[in-house]
């Protein structure tokens, strides 16, 4: 089996679902704290699943984790735990610090012991995956080449500060230990299940309840997009074949600036679901104060993982952003129960008790 942490969030539930919908997949035990991005709901279609087993706790808890590597003997760790919103991390930083820092040193710790004392067989085969992000290579000019693996970092916000540091961590745990390690650095996704604090939900949601769609500043910061199936799929290539110590660089070819994010979502809303007084959704676009230290813009190069793993993105914008905006017309009791916190609730009545 596998270990996955964060499996209660936005790309943690879309990869346990992708990953379990393979007939011969092995079992996934999904670590998660359930804090507010952690949603039970996006896992409700395994709830009869014998080869789900969710555990409710922390990647920081030391006794917890050790027990979970012994008690289950997984041969691999996918580490999606981690607070993962920019303002969020601009209003209090110290969550980041503790589970994405601390928590992954923990964890490194904890799964260096169970490694350390694996079979020969099983040690080699062991597997360290660590999740992360193309903000820790920091802002580009708009002439820059895309991010490679070979950038230095450059962390502009708490947050990618936060993930910049795991990612030394995770780094150093296989130059000093030899510690079975991967590290993917990924674009911005978007897709089904994604909490709607981020720019995607959001603007589909506040278009359909009639509220402003905010832009910060001038709305021309530039992010590369990537569909969350299309991210699962190349985690399973490099979990699969990737090379131990090696990072890659994970992206959609998809730059976009936000304004023009927007501006597709209002057109695709115009067509799937007009306003009632027939005037376009792009009428409630507001330009809003920007966010502070807001870099410019992040571009990805993914040939590296497409040249030695063969992965290349099925989606593309048009593509995902239509089955997104879809997904989000045709589950609006997800949405409700998130809008209006409810589902907070349903896992304390139906799981906490
Ligand atoms: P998310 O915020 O939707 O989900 C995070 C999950 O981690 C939640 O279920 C939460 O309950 C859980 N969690 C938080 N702290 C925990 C802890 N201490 N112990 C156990 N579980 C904990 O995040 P996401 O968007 O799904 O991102 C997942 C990972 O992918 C993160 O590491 C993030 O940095 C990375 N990433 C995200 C994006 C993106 O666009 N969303 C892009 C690249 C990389
Ligand atoms: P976000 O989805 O928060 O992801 P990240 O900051 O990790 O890239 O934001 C995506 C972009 O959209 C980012 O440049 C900030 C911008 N943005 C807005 O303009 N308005 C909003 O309400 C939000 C949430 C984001």
């Amino acid at each position: 089996m596998i270990l996955v942490t964060g499996g209660a969030g936005f790309i943690g539930a879309n990869f346990v679902l992708s990953w379990l919908r393979a007939s011969d997949a092995e079992e996934v035990i999904n670590l998660d704290k359930l804090t507010y991005a952690g949603n039970l709901a996006n896992l409700s279609a395994l709830q009869n699943d014998p080869r789900h087993i969710f555990i409710h706790g922390d990647i920081g808890d030391k006794d917890l984790v050790s027990k979970l590597l012994s008690d289950y003997h997984p041969r691999a760790i996918v580490n999606f735990a981690a607070e993962s919103h920019v303002d969020r991390s601009i209003h209090g930083p110290a969550e980041f610090i503790q589970t994405n820092i601390v928590g992954t040193f923990n964890l490194l710790e904890c799964a260096r012991g169970y490694w350390a004392g694996l079979q020969r067989v099983d040690k080699e085969r062991f597997r360290f995956h660590h999740i992360s992000t193309d903000e820790v290579y920091g802002s580009l000019a708009s002439s820059d080449p895309a991010f490679k693996e070979t950038n230095s970092y450059g962390p502009n916000s708490p947050y990618s500060a936060s993930k910049a540091a795991s990612d030394h961590l995770v780094r150093a745990w296989f130059h000093t230990y030899g510690f079975p390690v991967v590290t993917t650095n990924c674009s911005n996704n978007y897709g089904p299940y994604h909490f709607p604090e981020k720019l995607i939900p959001l603007v589909i949601l506040n278009a359909l309840n009639g509220k402003p769609l905010p832009v910060y500043g001038d709305g021309q910061q530039i992010r590369d997009w990537l569909y969350v199936g299309d991210h699962c799929s190349a985690i399973r290539e490099v979990l699969a074949k990737g090379i131990l110590g090696e990072t890659y660089n994970i992206g959609g070819w998809n730059e976009k600036a936000n304004l023009e994010v927007v501006n597709i979502i209002c057109q695709i809303l115009d067509e799937l679901r007009p306003r009632a007084d027939g005037k376009p959704y792009a009428d409630q676009i507001t330009f809003v104060k920007d966010r502070p230290g807001h870099d410019r813009r992040y571009a990805i190069d993914a040939s590296k993982i497409e040249k030695d793993l063969g992965w290349r993105p099925q989606e593309t914008f048009d593509t995902g952003i239509r089955k997104t905006i879809q997904w989000y017309l045709d589950n609006p009791d997800w949405v409700q129960a998130v809008v209006t916190g409810s589902y907070r609730d349903w896992l304390e009545k139906q799981y906490l008790n």
